[in-house]
């Protein structure tokens, strides 16, 4: 027998919500054991687990309800697809999300096993239990919430990806070449953060990213450093003193061309992103730090998403065992990340960048710059439908309205959606900072998965009657 879908504009909540309630333990179940797949994209001692990840995900789309579940193969990690259309006169959601996970690395700063997971205090501790599985899990329990009690009052399209903490590079030939297919009105994504349970919001912006990896040659070989030092560079010492002089005394990045296509933020739009609660105390009791540091001029809150950024994430070089050993290293090596805000590129900062940093070594080094990952930066107004829509289903469930916010972290695909698509994405995310994202011991408040799960029907209900208010 086929599930009726009645196509009701007046969608049953409570009904949706005792659903919810009746299956808490397998929807919380089954989330637990996706976590238990160490679905690491960036390491490819785990590509079986990949796949092992797809298919876990495969299966629980069509187990929801959706037709034309599939595993599409791409260059790198595989895509799952599938979708549920009730009717071509009605609006189509796509939902965007990635089964795919940083390295748990480094292990021994887990409290438990980071792909076993465990329940403490209310929260689910496991790498990826927020960022994304937690999240998008969310969106596969809603769906299956809105087709059990014929509540679904939109077209959705759900695809999962294997690749987005790796820069998601073959995502986009994917999207060109399914077009069709991934045809939609606005794209549904919940892979970002609110301020706090008690404080929703929703971010209007992400960042973008150029990713690179530097490398600075001496000497043919280590030397020894009395024999030597003194006498040639050390590539170590020449890098410092390179990475140093990106940033002024201002913490302005030194690069030229850097700022030329920053988006300056009108007054009005600084004190609206300023009026968001921040509290600085506890921000520095949280990391426990003393201090903050960052570029002169701007908050804490602007510096970490609307002005771009350059950090090294690592570094590499010389003897690092136990003792000492005197040696002058032959390279060194750093990973060089910067974060863009519109209108900066990617590729216009890569060129950037790496011209910038050949001109600037001494003659007695070689540098290569090789580029990894980039992204473009994203914003999306407060104005649009989608926009409202998640804004209602947000007031509805947290019983507040959600404040915009734009977010310091880059989701590369999202700005590709609208070049390829067409369509904006609407980053209704449900994490919270003390999730610990990409760091050990990374958590998913239990609270925030069921009230996500709550939430994302409340958007469809939200969407589809702004859509055609004269059903409404
Ligand atoms: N979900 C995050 C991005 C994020 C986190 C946005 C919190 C806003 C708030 C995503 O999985 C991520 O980590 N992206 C990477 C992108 C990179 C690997 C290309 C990032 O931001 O470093
Ligand atoms: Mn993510
Ligand atoms: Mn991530």
């Amino acid at each position: 027998m086929t599930r009726r879908l009645s196509v009701r504009l007046t969608e049953n909540i409570s009904e949706m919500l005792s659903y919810i309630n009746e299956n808490r333990d397998r929807f919380l179940n089954e989330l637990l054991d996706l976590l238990r797949i160490p679905s690491v994209s960036a390491d490819s001692k785990f590509k079986p687990e990949m796949r092992k990840a797809a298919e876990f995900v495969r299966d629980r789309i069509s187990e929801a309800g959706a037709d034309r579940v599939e595993i599409y193969e791409t260059a790198g990690h595989p895509v799952v697809y599938g979708e549920k259309i009730v009717d071509e006169n009605l609006p189509t959601v796509l939902i965007y999300g990635h089964y795919d996970v940083q390295p748990a690395d480094p292990y021994e700063l887990w409290n438990s096993p980071p792909f076993e997971p465990v329940i403490k205090n209310e929260r689910i501790y496991a790498r990826g239990s927020c960022d994304d599985k937690g999240q998008f899990y969310m969106h596969i329990k809603a769906l299956e919430t809105m087709l059990a009690t014929g509540n679904l009052t939109c077209n959705v399209k759900i695809m999962i990806e294997g690749e987005e903490e790796i820069g998601s590079s073959n995502l986009g030939s994917f999207v060109s070449a399914h077009k069709e297919m991934l045809k939609c009105d606005t794209i549904l994504i919940s892979d970002t953060s609110i301020i706090a349970n008690d404080v929703p919001s929703i971010e209007t912006g992400l960042r973008g990213l150029t990713y690179v990896e530097v490398e600075v040659r001496g000497a043919n070989r280590d030397l020894h450093s009395g024999v030597y030092g003194g006498g040639v560079a050390n590539p170590i010492n020449v890098l410092c003193e390179m990475i140093a002089s990106l940033k002024d005394e201002k913490g302005h990045i030194t690069i030229p061309g850097f700022y030329d296509d920053v988006e300056d933020l009108t007054a009005d739009q600084r004190a609206a992103l300023n009026a968001a609660p921040f509290d600085l105390e506890e921000y520095k009791k949280d990391l426990q730090i003393d201090d903050i540091m960052g570029e002169e001029g701007y908050s804490t809150i602007e510096r970490t998403s609307v002005r771009p950024t350059l950090d090294i994430n690592g570094i590499w070089g010389g003897y690092i065992g136990e003792g000492a050993k005197t040696v002058l290293p032959s390279k060194a090596n750093a990973k060089i990340s910067m974060r863009l805000v519109p209108h900066q590129t990617d590729e216009v900062i890569l060129e950037l960048f790496t011209r910038h940093f050949e001109s600037i070594a001494p003659a007695s080094v070689k540098v290569k710059v090789t580029p990894h990952h980039g992204g473009l930066p994203y914003v999306t107004p407060t104005d649009s439908v989608e926009y409202k829509a998640a804004e209602m289903a947000m007031e509805e469930s947290f019983g507040k309205k959600p404040i915009p916010t734009r977010g310091g972290g880059s989701i590369p695909i999202v700005a590709l959606f609208e070049q390829e698509l067409g369509c904006k994405s609407i980053l209704m995310g449900f994490g919270l900072d003390i999730d610990a994202l990409h760091s050990p011991n990374e958590s998913y408040g239990l609270f925030n998965y069921y009230k996500g799960i709550e939430t994302i029907p409340l958007f469809f209900k939200h969407y589809a009657a702004l859509k055609n208010p004269a059903k409404a």
